[in-house]
């Protein structure tokens, strides 16, 4: 039987609260002993859900450093300008940590953040459950056997959906870098630059250049007549592809958790409330042409490798389908393939008179476990938090592991990427 490990949930928001989850379905291996959240609420539903006594719930961070460790890990789901804030004190206190992405907003968050964990001995795993996902873990697998050699190139592309843009990056909480303290790059694409990174584990980044804008959700491209919310003074909803009617009241469950915070109090919010938050000061019901945004919402990052090997990440907002792709060219073959299909090719050189190169088709969505029992991200997000579990027994680490130092070259690429394209130069990367 493995060691049961006791864990406190800071910051009981979306995430925090769904990893936590993994207790309920594994409680041989995970115990929830304990909440922290500035929100009363969010303490009391994580309380009544594991049974906790209310001397097992603090209403800050600071409080619950300033205890002796109550538990073996903490599960850090905080907001991401609270990471660094709320893990240092914690990690002194000698807690492991499952800590949200991106795990620090600046550089030198980052570098303090990781000073403190080399120093402390402290285990930190960082929540880029993309690598968790069959889709990536495999790739990997291939790369890792050498199967397409050493890597020449890495072309990934992110496509953010026109309501998951709007939701998350022109109306929501995201959408301003003094706000949340982060860019959208880090936001929304720290998973695609770690997972570039880590195609080429073991090799450094050497030079990062960048180009990123809002080219569209600004008021110079409001359609005419567009009001300023759509459910109050908008003649034009009815025909807006951006119409929060649309996008919140006619997909009830589409971003639900993000829209309908301000409701919480509310056991089951009926559509009238909602319509009513919506007319109100919701900020989800704002025209996306006249929020206060002020991130990019496409942007495209240049990478250099220590060994000459060059990436690239393009990440779009607003496309009609979200995507993530991935393209890796090594000097025996190459691996295409994307994420939504759970499938990708493998293509060999075959100079054989008559051939040209040969193709290899992997499906995972035949034998490979793409079981729903594991959650989103691709099947990441439960995976990880079991791969969590190991690394803190003691047990050896998975090809998928992204511990706290082996996530630095990605979230060093995105700070450097943002620093290039304000600065309009690329940068050399220096690691500490
Ligand atoms: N891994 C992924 O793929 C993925 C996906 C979405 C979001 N995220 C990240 O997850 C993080 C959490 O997002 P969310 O939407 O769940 O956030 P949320 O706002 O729902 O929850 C954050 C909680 O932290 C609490 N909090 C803040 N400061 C605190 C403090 N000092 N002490 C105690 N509690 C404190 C807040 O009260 C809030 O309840 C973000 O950093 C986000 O970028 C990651």
């Amino acid at each position: 039987m493995p060691r049961k490990i006791t864990a406190i949930v800071l910051g009981a928001g979306h995430r925090a609260v769904l990893y936590a989850a993994y207790a309920q379905q594994h409680p041989d291996e995970l115990q929830i002993v304990g909440v922290c959240d500035l929100i009363e609420q969010r303490r009391r539903q994580v309380a009544e859900r594991y049974g906790l006594n209310p001397d097992r719930c603090w209403a800050s961070a600071t409080e619950l450093a300033a205890l002796p460790r109550q538990a073996d890990v903490i599960i850090n789901g905080t907001m991401d300008h609270q990471h660094v804030p709320t893990s240092l004190p914690l990690l002194e206190r000698g807690y492991d940590m499952l800590l949200e992405k991106p795990f620090a907003t600046t550089e030198a968050e980052m570098w303090q953040l990781l000073d403190c964990v080399r120093r402390r001995g402290r285990k930190v795993v960082i929540c880029h459950v993309l690598r968790y996902a069959p889709f990536y873990a495999a790739i990997r697998e291939h790369v890792a056997a050498g199967r397409i050699g050493d890597i020449v190139s890495v072309q990934a592309v992110e496509h953010v959906s026109y309501h998951h843009q709007a939701v998350g990056f022109v109306r929501g909480k995201w959408n301003k870098k003094s706000y949340c303290g982060s860019s959208m790059l880090m936001a929304k694409s720290c998973h695609d630059l770690d997972l570039i990174a880590w195609m080429k584990t073991g090799v450094p980044a050497r030079r990062v250049a960048s180009y990123g804008a809002n080219f569209q959700f600004r008021p110079e491209r409001a359609p005419r007549n567009a009001g300023t919310r759509c459910l109050v003074d908008c003649p034009i909803e009815a025909d807006c592809l951006y119409s929060a009617r649309k996008h919140y009241i006619d997909h009830p469950q589409r971003w639900s958790f993000y829209v309908w915070d301000t409701l919480e109090h509310l056991q089951n919010p009926t559509i009238e409330d909602k319509i009513a938050s919506l007319k109100g000061d919701n900020p989800y019901g704002r025209c996306v042409w006249k929020c206060d945004n002020d991130v990019v919402d496409h942007q495209s990052v240049v990478i250099e490798f220590a060994d000459s090997a060059t990436a690239t990440l393009n990440m779009i907002g607003g496309t009609s389908k979200p995507s993530r792709s991935i393209h890796l060219v090594g000097t025996l073959g190459e691996i295409q393939g994307n994420l939504e299909d759970s499938a990708f090719t493998i293509r060999h050189i075959d100079p054989r008179p008559g051939h040209e190169y040969a193709e290899e088709w992997v499906d995972l969505n035949v034998g490979g476990d793409m079981s729903g029992a594991f959650g989103g991200h691709g099947g990441g997000d439960m995976r990880l938090v079991a791969d969590f579990l190991r690394v803190v027994r003691g047990e050896p680490a998975s090809l998928s592991t992204t511990s706290l130092e082996d996530s630095v070259t990605g979230h060093l690429i995105g700070f450097l990427a943002d620093r290039a394209n304000e600065e309009n130069r690329s940068i050399a990367v220096e690691y500490r």
